[in-house]
Formats: C-alpha cells, structure tokens, sequence
C-alpha cells in the first residue's frame, strides 16, 4: 500500500451545491403529492415487493394521486439490488403510456430503479448503457419521491445504483438529471421497517459519512465538523430505533441523516472519493448482500488497513468526537479505539463481522478488486488492485 494520501492539503475547493429537491419533512407530508397533478397527467409509479401495501403508504399515496386526477400505472417488484431487467420494463411503459413522471415509494432500491427508469424514457437505446456511460443521459422525465427506509440518500442525490446479474456489475452513476424533483420525508413511513434493515441502515449513512469525513482536503472544516455531528446522531439513534420502533424523534433524525449525508453538503469543497462502497459494491454485484451489511464489515477491516502515522489524526479525531476518547491518548491509540468502537457499535446493531459469516469464501476476489480498483483510484489513502484483494482477505 500507498502510505502517502492522496491529493495531498488543500484549501476548500470551489463548488455549486444546487439541490432542486423540495423536501417536505414530517407526518402527513404526503399530501404534497398533490402537486404532481400540476405537473402532469400520468404517473409510474415504482415500489418494491409488498411493504407499502402492508403498512398503508399504498393506500395514501393512491388516494392523493387519483384525488389530483392523475393516470397512475405501476411497477412494483423492485428488489433489494434492484436490476436492470425491471428498469426495462418501466422504460418500455414509459414510451408505451407516454409517460409524464415516475414516483417512488420505498427506499433506496426502489428510487434508483425509478431514476433510471426516468433516464431511459428520454434515452433512445437501452437503459444500461446509461449505468455504463452516464454523459449519455440528456434529459429525464422527472422523479417524486415517497421515502420509507432511511439509508441511502438517494432521495436528494443525483446517483443511481443499478445492478447486471448477466455480468456481475453493480454500477453507480451520478447524472445531475436523476435528482428528484420533490421528496416527501416522513418518519412515521419507517416504523415498519425491520430491526435488521434499520441497523444496515444506519451503517449505510454512517459510511456516506466516513467516504467524505476521510479527505484530505485540510481547509474543509465546516464539512468535517457537520459530519461528526452526523456520525453523533446516527450514533445516539439508531439503537433506539432499533428496540423501540415507532420512537418519531429516532426516525426522524435517522431520516434527515439520511438525506443530509448525500446531498452535497458534506463533499462539496473537499476532495473527495469514495473507497470502501465501490469496494462493498463488488460483493452485492456477486453475492446479492445488503448494501449496508457489507459496509459494516468492510469499514472497520478498512480503516485499519489505512491506519498509519499520516492517517491517525484524522482517526483520532473522530474518536474524540463521536466516542469520547480521551484527549490523553496519542493519536494512535486515540484512533485504534476509534475502530474497536466502531465494530463494538456495529456488533450492538447485529451486523454480521465477517464476510465468512454470509457463506462468501475467496473465489472472486481477484475479479472483483479488478473492478473496484478503477473507482477507488484517488481517494483517501491510495489503494492498488492487490490492497483491495487484501482487505477482502481481511475481512475474512
Ligand atoms: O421491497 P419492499 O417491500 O419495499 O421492502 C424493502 C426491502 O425488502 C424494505 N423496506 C423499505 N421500507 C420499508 C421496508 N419494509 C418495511 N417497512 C418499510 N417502511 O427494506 C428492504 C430493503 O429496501 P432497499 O430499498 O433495498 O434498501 P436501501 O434503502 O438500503 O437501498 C439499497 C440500495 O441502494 C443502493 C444500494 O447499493 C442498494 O442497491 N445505494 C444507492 C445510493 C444512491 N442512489 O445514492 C447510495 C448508496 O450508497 C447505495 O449504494
Ligand atoms: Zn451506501
């Protein structure tokens, strides 16, 4: 490895933060749907595989679109990882209906799947080669949000994750056309979900936090700072949600977290470049694993694969902050407590420690750091293809 970080000091660098998303946080925000009947006349709407029905989002949302007079066509089914096949179909409604919008009602999966479905409707080919190649996306017919599971972000940002089971790829795009348009945010929508989506949740927002905290851009305080404070939220509250599920103050901040973890706020002005999701990315390519389960096991064996001299301050800091590790210790052993306290924490969420513990062994670590190592390239502490194999042995 690398021992020299990347991009070296820098001053805040210049940015545009330009987030068009109108977000309507609280209960009863739902009601905002209202306004799509003002924006057009149809609407696909994207879900996954049932819980909306279960919990009643269905029913409401329904009830507003059909009292604002709009069309509304469906796509459920979106699956966890959510897959390129479905994004097809919702593409060819699009073009068959004429289309003029797509909501959708769920977490991460479900919104990425209706994002590219929005980009495909004005694409004229398929759909993935937009994942492959995202400066071919020109327009999109625009994306409502209704979220129901705090993690990913992906109702404020302009990513979408899509997934090719015919070649193992599990792509991330950003395109500034794939932003929503509006998300209505309300907590009360997270009370259904189960205790082991909320804590891979929760490491999920906590790791969009780590892949911009790690820069090493020195002049970016203000972004530092707010992700300490995120990190101190997400730590405060997602036990709670977990043992007492319908707690509004937990799942409200969990789900603000969310949303402020990847809107811009925190990067913006700083160098930076993720590391460890291109890294976990490979695993849901190949082992169709929660996103958030392979974060909690990479992140730690990550953090102490990077540990030297150059790289304990930052680590150090972080403990301080977010652990109250004492100001006694030398940044060392103030970061090395860091780690512990963070897979301590993990542990207390239930989250598997070890790759071996999902039943996934060391056949396609080659391949698999073959693909990272391209989107890893620059950020925070260098890593080469065989580093990459390393920190999946580790993980182990
Ligand atoms: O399928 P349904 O019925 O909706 O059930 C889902 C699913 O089983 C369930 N769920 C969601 N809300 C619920 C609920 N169950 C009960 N009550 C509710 N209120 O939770 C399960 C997981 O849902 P999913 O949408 O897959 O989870 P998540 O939000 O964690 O999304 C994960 C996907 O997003 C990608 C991940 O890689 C993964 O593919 N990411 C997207 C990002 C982005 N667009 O910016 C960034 C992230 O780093 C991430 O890569
Ligand atoms: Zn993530």
């Amino acid at each position: 490895m690398t021992d020299v970080l990347s991009g070296g000091s820098g001053v805040m660098n210049n940015f545009t933060f330009d987030v068009p998303t109108v977000i309507h946080f609280g209960r009863g925000q739902i009601s905002h749907l209202a306004e799509l009947g003002s924006a057009g006349r149809s609407v696909l709407m994207v879900y996954g595989g049932g819980s909306i029905k279960k919990n009643g989002i269905y029913d409401s949302a329904m009830k507003v679109l059909d009292d604002a007079g709009l069309a509304v066509y469906e796509l459920p089914g979106v699956e966890p990882n959510p897959k390129i096949g479905l994004v097809r179909e919702g593409v060819s409604m699009c073009r068959a209906y004429g289309i003029d919008m797509v909501l959708a009602i769920g977490g991460g999966s479900s919104i990425d799947c209706a994002k590219l479905v929005a980009a495909g409707a004005r694409y004229d080919g398929d759909p993935w080669d937009l994942m492959v190649d995202s400066s071919l996306i020109h327009a999109a017919i625009p994306v409502y949000v209704v979220l129901t599971l705090a993690a990913t972000g992906s109702e404020m940002d302009n990513s979408t994750v899509v997934s090719n089971p015919e070649t193992n790829q599990k792509l991330d795009i950003s395109n500034n056309f794939l932003k929503p348009r509006m998300a209505v945010l309300d907590p009360e929508y997270t009370y259904t979900v189960p205790k082991e989506q909320t804590a891979a949740g929760s490491v999920d927002i906590m790791s969009h936090v780590f892949e911009s905290y790690f820069t090493n851009t020195a002049g970016a305080d203000i972004q530092g700072e707010m992700c300490l404070a995120i990190l101190k939220v997400v730590v405060k509250y997602a036990p709670t949600a977990m043992e007492d599920p319908e707690n509004y103050d937990a799942r409200a901040n969990l789900m603000w977290c969310s949303s402020l973890a990847l809107n811009g706020l925190l990067t913006l002005g700083a160098k930076v470049k993720w590391c460890v999701h291109p890294i976990e990315h490979e695993l849901s390519a190949y082992y169709d694993i929660t996103h958030g389960v392979g974060l909690a096991i990479l992140t730690t064996v990550w953090m102490e694969y990077i540990l030297s001299d150059d790289t304990a301050p930052k680590l150090a800091e972080y403990g301080k902050a977010v652990w109250n590790i004492s100001d006694g210790c030398s940044d060392m052993d103030a970061a090395r407590l860091a780690i512990r306290r963070t897979r301590d924490f993990f542990d207390r969420l239930g989250m598997p420690k070890s790759l071996g513990a999902l039943g996934i062994d060391d056949t396609h670590f080659e391949a698999m750091a073959d693909s990272a190592y391209g989107f890893c390239k620059g950020c925070y502490v260098p890593l080469s293809r065989e580093d990459i194999v390393q920190i999946y042995r580790n993980a182990l």
